[in-house]
């Protein structure tokens, strides 16, 4: 049935008719694999990809990395470090964060095993019984806080993602137990927890980064929202015609990305992807929209994608850092902060609310343009 090419009654191929039976599946891109299809549906073909493998030539050289960054010494429980190992990680991370958007943290204080149990709670979700997950089948993020589909903006972008998610408002309020699914409640709860924290520290890193106090952020209030997504990404028969997740920036003031050991993750820089090779134990902290336009550009959100794989299936945990929509504490007001700005140094952006940003993301999809443009003064 999928894999048939819908024509509407003049014979023309009909995209929005064949998204529309995917959808109605509610068994998403696993139900796809799981039929072993030797074809992918034409709604995930991505045309561009053709080209870009087409142009593709081996860099010369070795490729840049990622920068990685040791959190030993500076997170909440450890012992104070020196003043000099404190700066010199604020100095790595200020470095990081004007040049590449992205940084893999290691020595972080998140338990391995309880990233390794968040990982298989999100297979576990994605795996279950395909009667009980559909239950969660839903695109309505303004009443349900927790919920699963297959591309959150499968009706807006230009192509769909070989991909599944979860989603969770997990923060500022914490939602009931009993509202999450029962396969994976109490690993998200715990694993909110030691996320926030962490989220805490990076928030004081970033401060100091931007040469301001080292509570500036967490008094500005970025760090009190949670948006969690758990992907499942299933092995792909034509891995070389579609994304698993198509280029973006982040609508987060940062975000905390679990990935496992499959790899896929590519960023851009200077105007290269770049893999995100996945390092057992690190967490792959990046910069999101509210963060750039908060340091008025001295910060970057950076594009990143996800490959599709003929192998799988991958698993990924995006915690974004920033309130959803409402009823959340949304009309809170960020623009450029003043501290940052002088006569050389001009406000970029003007005052938007975080449902500003998220609002335009959801009416846009992925669609390879920057959310932030919209925004510019
Ligand atoms: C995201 C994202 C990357 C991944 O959720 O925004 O970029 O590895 N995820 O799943
Ligand atoms: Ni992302």
């Amino acid at each position: 049935m999928a894999t048939e090419v819908r024509l509407n009654s003049d014979g023309v191929y009909d995209r929005r008719a064949e998204l529309k039976s995917f959808d109605d599946t509610k068994a998403g891109v696993k139900g796809l694999a799981d039929a072993k299809l030797i074809h992918i549906p034409r709604i995930f073909v991505q045309r561009q990809l053709e080209l870009e493998h087409d142009r593709a030539s081996e860099p010369l050289g070795s490729s840049p990395r990622v920068p990685v960054v040791d959190f030993g010494g500076v997170g909440r429980s450890r012992s104070r470090s020196s003043p000099g190992e404190r700066k010199r990680t604020v100095d790595v991370v200020r470095e990081a964060c004007e040049t590449w958007g992205f940084f893999q943290a290691v020595n972080h204080g998140v338990p391995a095993a309880l990233m390794e149990e968040m990982v298989e709670g999100v297979r576990r979700f994605h795996e279950q019984d395909l009667e009980a997950k559909r239950e969660w089948y839903s695109r309505d993020y303004g009443s349900r806080k927790v919920l699963y589909n297959s591309n959150f903006d499968l009706y807006q972008a230009p192509s769909a993602n070989w991909r599944d998610s979860l989603t969770c408002v997990l923060a500022p309020r914490s939602p009931d137990p009993q509202e999450l699914p029962a396969v994976c409640r109490d690993v998200i709860i715990e694993y909110k927890d030691r996320i926030l924290e962490l989220a805490a520290t990076i928030f004081e890193l970033l401060s100091e980064a931007l040469g301001l106090n080292p509570s500036y952020l967490k008094n500005i209030h970025c760090g009190e929202g949670l948006f969690f997504i758990g992907h499942y990404y299933p092995a792909c028969p034509e891995p070389d015609l579609t994304l698993g997740t198509s280029d973006h920036t982040d609508s987060s003031f940062i975000t905390i990305l679990l990935q496992d050991q499959i790899g896929g993750l590519q960023v851009c820089h200077q105007n290269q992807w770049i893999d995100v090779t996945p390092i057992p134990g690190a967490l792959v902290i990046n910069l999101g929209d509210m963060m750039q336009l908060i340091s008025n550009d001295k910060f970057i959100s950076v594009s990143h994608r996800v490959l599709a794989k003929n192998i799988g299936p991958r698993i990924s945990v995006a915690c974004f850092v920033r309130q959803h929509l409402p009823p959340e504490n949304t009309s809170r007001l960020y623009g450029p902060i003043k501290e940052l700005l002088s006569e050389e140094n001009p406000p970029i952006y003007r005052e938007i609310t975080v449902k500003d940003l998220v609002t335009r993301y959801f009416a846009k999809g992925l669609d390879g343009v920057s959310a932030l443009e919209h925004f510019k003064q």
